[in-house]
């Protein structure tokens, strides 16, 4: 989750870290075991990728409206006033963004189907056009030895479609999910089945800055238990059409939550129901744990019989997408907390303040809490300070320079022993980025949004190297 100042959760701040005989560098460029007597399986490099998603990449052509259409057609919504009727042209201009990537040495691609283009106009057969498309994108990453990662969903909903306070969305999503595995499975390795339903339920939901635009707490209940069902029902449609040899994750934040003032136990209680909807809601359930104590009851008249079973899922891997720290404060009234500004102290990008130790601290975490599993970063990146217009970023060096420490703490997460296989940059280029339009750039690649001009930044020619200095088994 970016753009939102975010904190030191009492679950968090009580990780006890564990050195595993099997942890670090070294022994991630070896093997995991295999059965019993068996040659090790060869384990994969450590992926060097980047991510996008197709509602912050794709224009509009050939497409249904979807629910971030009608959010960014409303006046007022979106911060510098753009739209995203052409975004990055992703959908025409893929070939040369990857040409670019491919120069660099990125190995993989984080890239999202757009539901809207599957199922323009309501639920059924599917646009065969749409499919095509996504079979046309992925093949130019397969001819360039670049790996697809296909996100089913990353936010985008066709307006027929409705959204998460009703629970009819996880079945159309399911049936969504099947349809994409079962056209383009045999293409795709590794899929990620739902991007941050924790950043969906409180910016969308909670506090109305994303479409849909809701502001209740009742609301950001309903969009966390619909999604959780809707992760489960979208997992066992993909599995179905899946081969064997496919990988199936799902990606979620891991926010370490912090109070405002350390110690005082308002903020204190407002940190420890914040880490429980932000974190815990989502990876408890999923992981089979059922929802935490303190949220339990808020959920509870919505959790019909089976809905648990549903939603614990055994995935292959679990993505992790960690931007920075969230700070609360305690207020009155029923919900209890309210976000608040990140310690002066901190350096900052032009969307959050720069955490990179909160990077170890929220790998650790979900894999002390949940593993051991493989475990990849699916989004990190950061959006500099003054970088507004299109060529400015070019010698990007802060992008670097920040990047360099997350990087090292991903390193230590390992040398803790998480099991991290991979990390994605966000983004591979300037994109739109939801509300705040394309004021705030994360890419490697340049976009001038009037004339779709790229250029590289100096960060993309660095980045592959800079990875392999941090994971020597890439
Ligand atoms: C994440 C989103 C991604 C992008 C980055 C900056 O929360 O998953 O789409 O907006 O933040």
């Amino acid at each position: 989750m970016a753009g939102h100042e975010r904190g030191d959760s009492p679950s968090f701040s009580a990780i006890v870290t564990r050195r595993q005989a099997l942890g670090g560098a070294v022994a991630g460029a070896l093997a995991v075991s295999g059965p019993a007597g068996a040659a090790p399986a060869p384990r994969d490099r450590f992926v060097i990728g980047v991510a996008a998603a197709a509602a912050q990449t794709e224009s509009r052509n050939g497409r249904g409206r979807s629910n971030w259409d009608v959010f960014a057609d409303t006046p007022g919504k979106i911060h510098d006033g753009s739209t995203n009727a052409r975004c990055t042209e992703f959908d025409t201009r893929y070939a040369t963004d990857l040409d670019r990537l491919k120069a660099a040495g990125v190995k993989a691609f984080r890239m999202s189907t757009a539901w809207p283009r599957i199922q323009p106009d309501g639920p059924g057969a599917p646009n065969q056009a749409g499919l095509d498309l996504y079979a046309r994108i992925i093949d130019a990453m397969l001819e360039r030895g670049i790996d697809p990662w296909v996100t089913l969903f990353h936010w985008d909903t066709p307006v027929w479609a409705g959204n998460f306070l009703s629970r009819d969305i996880a079945g159309r999503l399911a049936d969504y999910a099947g349809i994409v595995t079962k056209h383009l499975g045999d293409r795709v390795k590794n899929w990620i089945t739902f991007n941050e339903p924790g950043s969906v339920a409180l910016l969308g939901y909670g506090s109305g800055e994303h479409a849909p635009g809701f502001k209740s707490p009742l609301a950001l209940v309903s969009a966390i238990h619909h999604q959780n069902l809707s992760i489960g029902l979208m997992a066992k449609a993909a599995r179905a059409h899946l081969p064997s040899t496919a990988r199936l994750g799902t990606t979620h934040i891991a926010i370490p939550v912090r109070p405002e003032t350390p110690g005082k136990p308002d903020d204190v209680a407002a940190a420890a129901r914040m880490h429980a909807i932000a974190n815990t809601a989502f990876l408890d359930p999923l992981f089979g744990k059922g929802y935490p104590d303190s949220f339990a009851p808020l959920v509870a008249p919505l959790v019909k019989p089976g809905d648990l079973d549903t939603i614990a899922t055994k995935f292959d891997f679990l993505g992790v997408n960690y931007y920075a720290r969230l700070y609360v404060r305690g207020v009155p009234g029923p919900v209890g907390f309210e976000v608040a500004e990140a310690p002066k102290v901190l350096p900052r990008t032009a969307m959050q303040p720069v955490e990179p130790d909160g990077l170890t601290e929220a790998l650790v975490w979900a894999s002390e809490r949940y593993g051991p599993m493989p475990i990849y970063v699916t989004e990190t990146g950061f959006a500099l300070r003054g970088e507004t217009t299109w060529d400015s970023g070019l010698k990007d060096q802060q992008r670097l320079t920040w990047l360099d420490q997350y990087l090292g703490a991903a390193a230590r997460a390992r040398a803790q022993g998480v099991d991290l296989r991979g990390l994605f940059y966000w983004s591979a280029t300037d994109n739109w980025e939801w509300a705040q339009g394309f004021a705030k750039r994360f890419g490697l690649i340049a976009v001038d949004p009037a004339t779709q001009a790229r250029a590289n930044k100096r960060s993309l020619a660095r980045y592959a190297a800079l990875v392999r200095k941090h994971f020597p088994d890439v």
